[in-house]
């Protein structure tokens, strides 16, 4: 898997939304749920610059080509949370940076996470290959959770939006995977890229939401057939990465949260365990 980052620079650009048709939303408003769901995204969008930081205290940021690409990253995503703030500013809901700020409030100033960054980049030399991993992760979840809100919500001005979003979440989803594949060559970064998911990954915006926002947003997309067959498909894309097959990880957190998922298997059961408890 290759990517090409003077392409991907080349392209960069604020979302492609300017004839989007926001008042099509109070014509027809969205149902509680496709908004809850919303919110999540728009707040996670918008973290993308906490997360920036805390890779960017780690070695990560002795490689040129990595920080080209998570400069322009944050800079795409903020511009998917301000698209999505469009969407909850029509429906009355605080969004953009009076929501930010809420957020970053509510989260704190979250030095400690920082400093964990920092601490784990002095204690391994495979913080990079962990971090482009999860990456790779997160992206997938994100792009599939779009692609299924724009289905489950039957608004077609939303899925537009949602649709166009998700294509540049194909390019993250590249750069991320591409990085993963070549950094999990090393048979030492498997094991410890392997252990680090094993024991602390958790769907992206967990440490941003709280678990009933995250546990919402994991029922309402990952739930029912199509929500298994999503997350079966993502961790067929995580089983593919060097060292990493076995591993379960999003079917673990979406038969734990679905009521409607079949009976919990004892792995997933301790595996769940171990994700609430760090
Ligand atoms: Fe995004
Ligand atoms: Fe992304």
């Amino acid at each position: 898997m290759k990517f090409d980052i003077d392409t991907y620079l080349a392209t960069v650009a604020p979302l492609d939304d300017a004839d989007n048709d926001d008042d099509a939303f109070l014509e027809r408003p969205l149902d509680d749920d496709t908004l809850r769901c919303l919110r999540y995204m728009h707040d996670v969008e918008h973290h993308t610059t906490c997360y920036l930081r805390d890779l960017l205290v780690t070695s990560a940021h002795e490689d040129p080509e990595v920080t080209s690409f998570l400069a322009m990253w944050a800079y795409e995503e903020f511009w998917h949370g301000e698209a999505i703030g469009r969407v909850l500013d029509r429906h009355d809901v605080t969004a953009r940076r009076e929501r930010i700020f809420a957020t970053r409030r509510r989260v704190g100033r979250d030095r400690l996470r920082t400093l964990g960054f920092m601490a784990a980049s002095s204690v391994t030399d495979h913080i990079v290959a962990i971090a482009m991993t999860w990456g790779a992760i997160n992206e997938w979840t994100t792009q599939a959770g779009y692609l299924r809100l724009a289905e489950t919500a039957g608004h077609p001005e939303l899925a537009r939006l949602l649709r166009r979003i998700s294509r540049q979440e194909g390019r993250h989803i590249d750069f991320y995977a591409a990085q993963a594949e070549q950094r999990l060559a090393d048979r030492g970064a498997q094991r410890t890229t392997r252990f680090a998911l094993r024991h602390k990954w958790q769907p992206v915006g967990s440490n941003v939401m709280s678990a009933e926002e995250t546990d919402h947003l994991v029922r309402h997309l990952f739930g029912g057939d199509d929500g298994e067959q999503m997350a079966a498909r993502i961790d067929r894309r995580i089983h593919r990465l060097p060292g990493l097959d076995g591993l379960g990880l999003v079917d673990a957190v979406r038969r734990t949260t679905c009521p409607s998922a079949s009976s919990v298997s004892p792995r997933a059961r301790h595996l769940r365990c171990e994700l609430v408890s760090v």
